[in-house]
């Protein structure tokens, strides 16, 4: 085989490397859609103890875990030696600085060792790009069509993007205070329920059996903002009443809680941040009369969510596009994908790369 075979030049597979939060995750795409492998390895239980993340236990857990993740996406990939692979992409951010440090570290040092083009990534760009991507196996899907709506939910960020085309983002707004994500675990943990409180109040919401209780929803007028910290006390003043009390300084203990009351409060808080985000989100498309939607990060794989859009999507006339749970929160199989297209593009980082903790998608 020559060098530029084993290179991977040509191959379209491209090795990415995301930990920009907590997750340390490696995977293989081949021409931005297809997975050859996906590793992530979540540190929720690790951070469960303390309720959410402390950035340096984050970075420790991703230094410990980092190798033993690339083996094994090298392993199942069938990329050993990194055999086949045409370039590194790695999450350069934003994120925690410590956590994409080790991240960033390690694809420099792989495409100083293996003579790679290394190709820098957007966070919120890969969430974006997770709807491109497809698993090995899958039958063949038409793309998203651009111009699209991007809805970007998790636990750091939420924010409406226009993509004009690849690469090419308009931002049209985003929360003012709590990211969509931050709000779900917050009132988790105050409705006593475990951390990450996304998926435990959406559980707990699929067992109301009332559903006549509703919090306030802040539309910000016309604009494509979004706030949540309105909601959190609304959210606060419940489970004090529920409890007996008033809604007083001391953080109420929803642990408590009867389980009707918690399911009841959990479906009331999630169909206020849904109906926010959902309507929102359709009427950006109208707006804009784009070709398709998509949703990305963490609290996209909240189902009254995807079924709210995916209702305003069909009555639009819209195709929606949702990636499958496990590519909505944080995985670097949507890394390789955007990265692909930046590859494309000519986009390259020095071995200079640095993380870029504070980065953003577009002005
Ligand atoms: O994208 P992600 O994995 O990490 C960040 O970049 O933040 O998102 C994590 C967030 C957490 O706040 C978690 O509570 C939320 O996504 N989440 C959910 C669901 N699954 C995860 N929120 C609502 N419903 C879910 N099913
Ligand atoms: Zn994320």
């Amino acid at each position: 085989m020559s060098a530029r075979a084993s290179r991977g030049e040509g191959s379209g597979r491209i090795l990415a490397i995301e930990t920009s939060c907590d997750e340390t995750a490696v995977a293989i795409v081949e021409r931005g859609r297809s997975i050859h492998a996906d590793v992530v390895a979540s540190q929720v239980a690790l951070h469960a103890a303390t309720g959410g993340i402390v950035p340096e236990v984050a970075a420790r857990a991703h230094l410990r875990w980092m190798i033993p993740v690339l083996d094994e996406a090298c392993r199942r990939g069938g990329a050993e030696g990194l055999a086949g692979i045409e370039a590194i992409a790695v999450t350069e951010g934003p994120g925690l600085a410590g956590s994409l440090l080790v991240g960033v570290t390690l694809a420099r040092t792989l495409a100083w060792l293996h003579d790679l083009p290394l190709v820098p990534v957007n966070h919120h760009e890969g969430h974006l790009y997770a709807a491109w991507l497809r698993d090995a196996g899958e039958p063949e899907q038409p793309e998203p069509e651009l111009p699209c709506i991007g809805l970007v939910v998790s636990g750091g960020h939420t924010f409406l993007v226009l993509v004009r085309d690849h690469l090419d983002y308009i931002r049209l707004g985003g929360t003012v205070d709590d990211a969509a994500g931050e709000a779900f675990d917050k009132v988790g943990r105050l409705l006593g329920l475990a951390y990450p409180g996304g998926p435990a109040i959406a559980a707990a919401a699929g067992r109301a059996v009332r559903h006549d209780r509703r919090f306030p929803r802040a539309w910000l007028g016309d604009s494509d903002d979004f706030s949540f910290s309105g909601l959190k006390t609304a959210a606060r003043r419940a489970v004090a009443e529920a409890l007996g009390g008033s809604p007083g300084t001391v953080e109420p203990d929803g642990a408590a809680l009867p389980a009707d009351v918690v399911a009841e409060l959990s479906w009331a808080f999630q169909d206020a941040v849904v109906d926010v985000l959902a309507t929102k989100t359709i009427r950006a498309a109208r707006r804009h009369g784009v070709r398709s939607i998509v949703l990305g990060g963490g609290v996209a794989a909240n189902q009254a969510l995807r079924d709210r859009v995916a209702g305003g999507a069909h009555a639009l006339g819209v195709p929606l596009i949702v990636p499958r749970p496990g590519l909505c929160t944080d995985n670097a199989a949507m890394i390789g994908a955007a990265g692909w297209r930046r590859y494309l593009a000519g986009v390259r980082a020095g071995l200079d790369l640095d993380a870029r903790p504070s980065l953003r998608l577009a002005a």
